[in-house]
């Protein structure tokens, strides 16, 4: 099947070159159109064009009609009748144009007789800038010029090299952009002091120019290859000095290297003569990822550098830790005589931390004892244990890598029942966008001038998904009263914000709650019991979850109205503490359904109201136990001596409780 459409398909080729063939000659059966002086000219010169009709071959009735017509392209530039037309040509713009010439024996129909192409172009330019190079000892040589403007012509460019002992080279390009050509002749290094002469000529129909010569040398056009093979080598292991070593060909003399940290745009460069593929660096950080590149030079001042090198990317080994953790501690009490102690540390930056961290070491040592009482690694940021509350104890903490461990910090936790440091006054907190929170605060008085740093400490009061949140601090100078503290700061969260003047080993300090952007809190405490107690009503409420709470709770709002009354609900505001979840009311009457609710507040407003509960407080005749009594007589006394309907004893109301069926 392929087979018959190739046949098929070579068969139609044919007849389609016969066809082209048959209708060049008959396009030229009719008579002859001649071009002087050249079918060629250059730009702004005339050509004649002429048009002879042969014998025979004019109208077929009468030769008196004969009429020759000459188009240019399309258009009809002269007309004649007889057998002769010639017309002269100037302004054919750079290029081919193409002429026609057709008979004409009827208004209607004209035959072709013949065609010409001219074509205008320009002599080339001088060809500048000729410059040849041999990449490699054992490379060739590759000239390139500028060719100038285009002649619109057909250009030949012919590169010859002329070298000692009479010896030539000549090689020739053609077409549209010949700017280079590669003579596939090498220079060997064994004559590097010969002369050798280039040059270019470029030829057409209209003439030829050629190029300065270019003289040169082996050094001025061997350029070298990029070294390769490149590796680097720590002595002991250690940055303090790392041997960069690579190969070259055989005559460089010269090296150039450039390296820089993969974080880092800008490269460090380093001139290197007659090193033999060996540099020594003693700057390099340590635990970074560097990207190396050599190239090479074979002549001081003669020739070119190489390219660059492919890249050598590696990283140098760690160095023990420079510097120390910042530590910060929490204390909690547990009871009278012990004492929770959290420690809290920052990662190392990377300059410090010079390598992978791979533990940290805590020990906490009783001063007066003398010896270390506990010894431990974590990998973890925190560390938590419980000692007792007098005594002073000292807890130092330092960072390994596998070179080697930071300077330990040290911490001296003092007797907790000893005296304090006043603590910073008026702490406050103001709201800078989403996630800022600018905390300003005043000296501690008198203590003052003792204070040797602020440290500033947030975390998050109500961590939502309920996991530990993390303990963030900051430290100023005792001359900065505020901060602008960010790191985990949410939209819609409360902090609790704590500054500690520390001086010495003490420190004291304050706390407030903030946070950043809040709103309303989107639902209010849900009551889940209500109890009498002691003739009061006792509100028990669930805290409003995390999520909801969208800012610092200031407020909750119990509120209450009688069942089926259309008056205002009463209520009253409780100040928010953490923990709070119960609150006690004694202006509800007995025996008289109420309606109670609750709601949150932040700064920004209220929260809805959460569930409501009926509630309907017995009369406390009905209920005492012998061991209620005193209680419920006492009671009685002091709501009697009182003036207002609310202390109408609860017998005399002919209302009952639903529930109690009395
Ligand atoms: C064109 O023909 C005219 C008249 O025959 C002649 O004078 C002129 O020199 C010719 N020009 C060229 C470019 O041949
Ligand atoms: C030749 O090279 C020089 C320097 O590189 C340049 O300024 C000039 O334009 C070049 N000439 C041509 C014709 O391109
Ligand atoms: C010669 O140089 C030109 C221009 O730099 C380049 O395009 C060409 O590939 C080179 N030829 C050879 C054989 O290297
Ligand atoms: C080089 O050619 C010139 C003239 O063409 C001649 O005089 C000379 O002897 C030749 N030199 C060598 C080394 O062939
Ligand atoms: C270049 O043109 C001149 C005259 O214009 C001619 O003598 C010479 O032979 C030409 N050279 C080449 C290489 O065509
Ligand atoms: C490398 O270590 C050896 C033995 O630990 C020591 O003798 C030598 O001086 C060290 N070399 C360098 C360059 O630190
Ligand atoms: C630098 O290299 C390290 C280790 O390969 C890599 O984790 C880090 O993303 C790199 N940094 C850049 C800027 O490329
Ligand atoms: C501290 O470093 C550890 C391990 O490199 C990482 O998992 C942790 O997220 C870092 N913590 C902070 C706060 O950057
Ligand atoms: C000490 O470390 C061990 C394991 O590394 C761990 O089991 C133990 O709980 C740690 N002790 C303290 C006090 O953190
Ligand atoms: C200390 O005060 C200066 C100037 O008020 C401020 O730029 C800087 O951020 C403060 N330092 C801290 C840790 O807040
Ligand atoms: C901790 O106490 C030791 C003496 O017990 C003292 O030398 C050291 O300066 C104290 N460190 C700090 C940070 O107060």
């Amino acid at each position: 099947m392929a087979h018959t459409v190739g046949g098929c398909s070579l068969a139609l080729i044919f007849i389609i070159v016969l066809l082209l063939v048959k209708a060049n000659i008959d396009a030229c059966k009719r008579g002859d159109v001649t071009v002087e002086p050249s079918h060629v000219i250059s730009l702004g010169s005339a050509v004649n064009i002429s048009c002879s009709l042969k014998p025979e071959q004019g109208c077929p009735q009468y030769s008196s009609l004969n009429r020759l017509i000459l188009y240019k392209v399309n258009e009809k530039i002269n007309l004649l009748h007889g057998h002769f037309l010639s017309s002269q040509v100037t302004d054919l713009p750079l290029g081919t144009t193409v002429f026609f010439c057709k008979l004409a024996c009827s208004k209607k129909k004209e035959l072709r007789i013949c065609g010409a192409e001219i074509s205008v172009g320009v002599v080339p330019e001088q060809p500048q800038n000729l410059s040849c190079i041999q990449k490699g000892e054992r490379g060739t040589v590759n000239c390139t010029w500028d060719r100038g403007r285009d002649t619109h012509l057909y250009t030949t460019y012919t590169l010859q090299l002329n070298g000692p002992k009479n010896l030539t080279w000549q090689k020739q390009c053609n077409g549209h952009y010949c700017d280079h050509l590669d003579l596939g002749v090498n220079l060997i290094p064994e004559l590097p002091e010969s002369s050798y002469t280039a040059k270019v000529t470029a030829t057409n129909r209209l003439g030829n120019a050629s190029s300065f010569p270019s003289t040169f040398t082996f050094w001025d056009i061997v350029r070298p290859l990029p070294p390769c093979d490149i590796r680097i080598k720590c002595v002991n292991a250690s940055v303090s000095r790392c041997i960069l070593q690579w190969s070259d060909e055989g005559l460089v003399l010269l090296n150039r290297l450039r390296y820089r940290p993969n974080s880092s745009w800008s490269w460090k460069m380093v001139s290197a003569t007659n090193v033999k593929g060996r540099h020594d660096l003693l700057d390099l950080k340590p635990f970074t990822e560097y990207e190396f590149q050599i190239s090479s030079k074979l002549h001081l001042y003669k020739g070119s550098w190489s390219d660059w090198s492919e890249s050598l990317r590696t990283q140098t080994p760690e160095e023990e830790p420079t510097g120390t953790l910042d530590v910060w501690y929490m204390k909690q009490h547990i009871d009278y005589s012990r004492q929770q102690i959290s420690l809290f540390w920052k990662n190392m930056s990377l300059s410090e931390a010079r390598g992978k961290i791979l533990h940290y070491r805590v020990t906490l040592q009783e001063v007066a004892g003398g010896k270390v009482t506990l010894q431990n690694i974590t990998e973890h940021t925190s560390w938590t244990w419980v000692i007792p509350r007098t005594g002073n104890w000292v807890v130092t903490v330092s960072a390994a890598n596998s070179k080697g461990s930071s300077l330990p910090t040290r911490i001296n936790i003092t007797d907790l029942l000893g005296p304090g440091l006043p603590a910073p006054r008026q702490v406050s907190a103001n709201s800078k966008g989403v996630d800022n929170i600018m905390v300003t605060w005043e000296p501690p008085g008198k203590a003052a001038p003792a204070v040797q740093e602020y440290v500033v400490e947030w975390r998050e009061l109500h961590p939502r998904g309920g996991t530990q949140p993390p303990l963030n601090w900051l430290r100023t100078t005792p001359y900065n009263v505020s901060a602008l503290i960010s790191e985990n700061i949410k939209p819609y969260s409360c902090y609790e914000i704590s500054v500690y003047a520390l001086s010495g080993d003490q420190r004291g300090g304050s706390s407030i709650r903030a946070n950043s952007k809040h709103k309303a809190p989107l639902s209010g405490p849900h009551i889940n019991a209500i109890s009498e107690e002691k003739g009061s009503v006792l509100i028990s409420w669930n805290e409003v979850p995390a999520q909801e709470q969208m800012g610092c709770l200031l407020h909750y709002r119990i509120y209450w109205k009688e069942q089926d009354s259309n008056s205002q609900p009463q209520l009253c505001e409780i100040p928010y503490r953490v923990s709070l979840n119960s609150h006690s009311i004694d202006s509800l009457q007995p025996r008289v359904t109420y309606v109670l609710w609750m709601t949150a507040l932040t700064a920004a407003g209220e929260s809805p109201p959460g569930n409501k509960r009926e509630f309907c407080l017995e009369g406390y005749l009905f209920f005492f136990r012998p061991s209620d009594l005193s209680g419920v007589v006492k009671k009685f006394q002091t709501q009697r001596t009182a003036p207002g309907p609310r202390n109408i004893p609860s017998w005399r109301r002919r209302r009952s409780c639903p529930w109690t069926g009395s």
